[in-house]
């Protein structure tokens, strides 16, 4: 009975009618764990609450367990002592799925039940359900997604007000828009673990934790935001999945992408899933991230497609457990928008495009900033290369007399 329990409880109580004069089926909630009873909670009935699991997990009255504690523990075992108890369950907690789905959906594979997971990402859009009910016939290659709201907010208020990263982040948690410790959003964590389950549900192939790259947007400056608009370009911490033949890559990163690009016109708190398959195209669903209801939205519809299904449905993995290095790619291949303060001096230039030569890397095209500092900001825009092949060159850059690289950010064009 927290901000999604809540949400789910009231859909289920204000929506009773519509939902069992459509579906033929009625729902009571029987009780609700807490930890602390005495908290204000408005409209709910205090005499559901019990801070007691068995109260719950050991009713034999109660079909589905839907969990929205939060975190690995005690969450992994309250879930699997429901599944072992022959109850479905439902939840919004992507951080203990992204670290034990095995090993959860195990245990409901053992025991006959479900185990379903909407809410998990992207709140209230229903991508989890499009991916296995709707995309059947086609072969994703590609998944990309806005799927935190709290740095998309951040970035369009960067974008549209021209403020510094610090300055809109503040802004943001005093409307409760960001965690008073805002780490997990914005170091790209948050991301990684819904990219985690978004890309094993997509690629049908466990995409564990450990195989996707992260990095946040804590070092993203304006500057470089009103540059990139120059070139027509917008900045998103996006989270990507790719799989060509049998490798995949998963990757959460700011990114800029050209400004025609359908993920470039989400802005504020909104999140947007975008594939691209075989047979269907390109897909784009966008809608509310977040939020009691949003989030209650897609609990529900979890609740109803369990209790609706005869027998239930599990994941298409079709990789070990243990899945190899082998299978993820590391060296992506991307375009580049690198930043280097370099001292206005001749033969700077020379060097740099030498470095990048020498790494394999053409330069797209090349951008002087005039200032009033000692040097100057010169930006480059890069043809596609080897992530590697940048890191190296970057590091060579920096050792170059006077030079230094300010910001290097993946730019995903159109036809990747
Ligand atoms: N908030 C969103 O918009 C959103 C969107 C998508 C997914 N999610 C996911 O949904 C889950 C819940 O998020 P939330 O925002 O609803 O969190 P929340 O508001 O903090 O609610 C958590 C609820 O779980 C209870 N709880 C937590 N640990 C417990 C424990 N050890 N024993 C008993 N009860 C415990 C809390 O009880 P008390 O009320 O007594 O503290 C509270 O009612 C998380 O996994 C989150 O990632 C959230």
């Amino acid at each position: 009975m927290g901000n999604v329990g809540s949400g789910a409880y009231r859909i289920l109580r204000d929506n009773a009618d519509i939902i069992t004069h459509r579906e033929g089926v009625k729902y009571t909630v029987t009780g609700a764990l807490v930890r602390d009873k005495s908290k204000s909670r408005g409209d709910i009935p205090n005499e559901l609450l019990t801070t007691d699991p068995n109260d719950i997990l050991n009713d034999p009255e109660v079909d589905i367990v839907a969990e929205f504690l939060g975190g690995v523990e005690p969450a992994r075992t309250y879930i699997l002592q429901a599944l072992n108890n022959g109850k479905t369950v439902v939840t919004a907690n992507k951080v203990v799925l992204a670290n034990c789905w095995p090993e959860l959906e195990e245990c409901a594979r053992a025991n006959g039940v479900g185990i379903y997971c909407e809410a998990s990402v992207a709140g209230g859009i229903p991508i989890i359900r499009t991916l296995y009910t709707a995309m059947q016939a086609n072969r994703i290659t590609k998944v990309m997604g806005i799927i935190n709201g709290t740095t998309n907010y951040i970035l369009s208020a960067m974008s549209q007000q021209g403020k510094s990263y610090s300055e809109v982040l503040s802004e943001a948690q005093s409307i409760g828009l960001a965690e008073p410790d805002p780490t997990l959003d914005v170091e790209g964590l948050d991301a990684a673990y819904k990219l985690s389950l978004l890309s094993s549900i997509a690629f049908h192939g466990k995409v564990p934790m450990k195989y996707v790259y992260h990095e946040g947007i804590t070092k993203v400056s304006k500057q470089d935001i009103a540059v990139g608009k120059e070139m027509g370009l917008t900045l998103k911490l996006l989270a990507i999945g790719k799989k060509e033949n049998d490798r995949i890559e998963a990757r959460v990163h700011p990114t800029f992408i050209p400004n025609s690009h359908p993920l470039a016109a989400i802005n504020g708190a909104t999140n947007a899933v975008y594939l691209d398959c075989d047979a269907l195209g390109e897909l784009v669903l966008s809608g509310q991230g977040a939020g009691s209801l949003p989030t209650g939205s897609a609990v529900v519809s979890d609740i109803v497609y369990a209790s609706k299904q005869s027998t239930p449905t599990y994941n298409t993995f079709k990789n070990d457990d243990n899945v190899s290095e082998n299978c993820f790619n590391f060296n992506w291949e991307s375009e580049y928008f690198i930043s280097i303060m370099a001292p206005d001096r001749p033969g700077v230039m020379a060097a740099v495009a030498g470095v990048f030569a020498a790494n394999n890397i053409s330069i797209a095209s090349m951008v002087q900033k005039r200032s009033g500092e000692p040097g100057v900001p010169v930006i480059f825009l890069t043809h596609i290369c080897h992530e590697l092949d940048m890191k190296r060159a970057i590091e060579q850059i920096g050792s170059l007399e006077g030079l230094s690289v300010s910001s290097c950010i993946r730019v995903e064009a159109l036809s990747k």
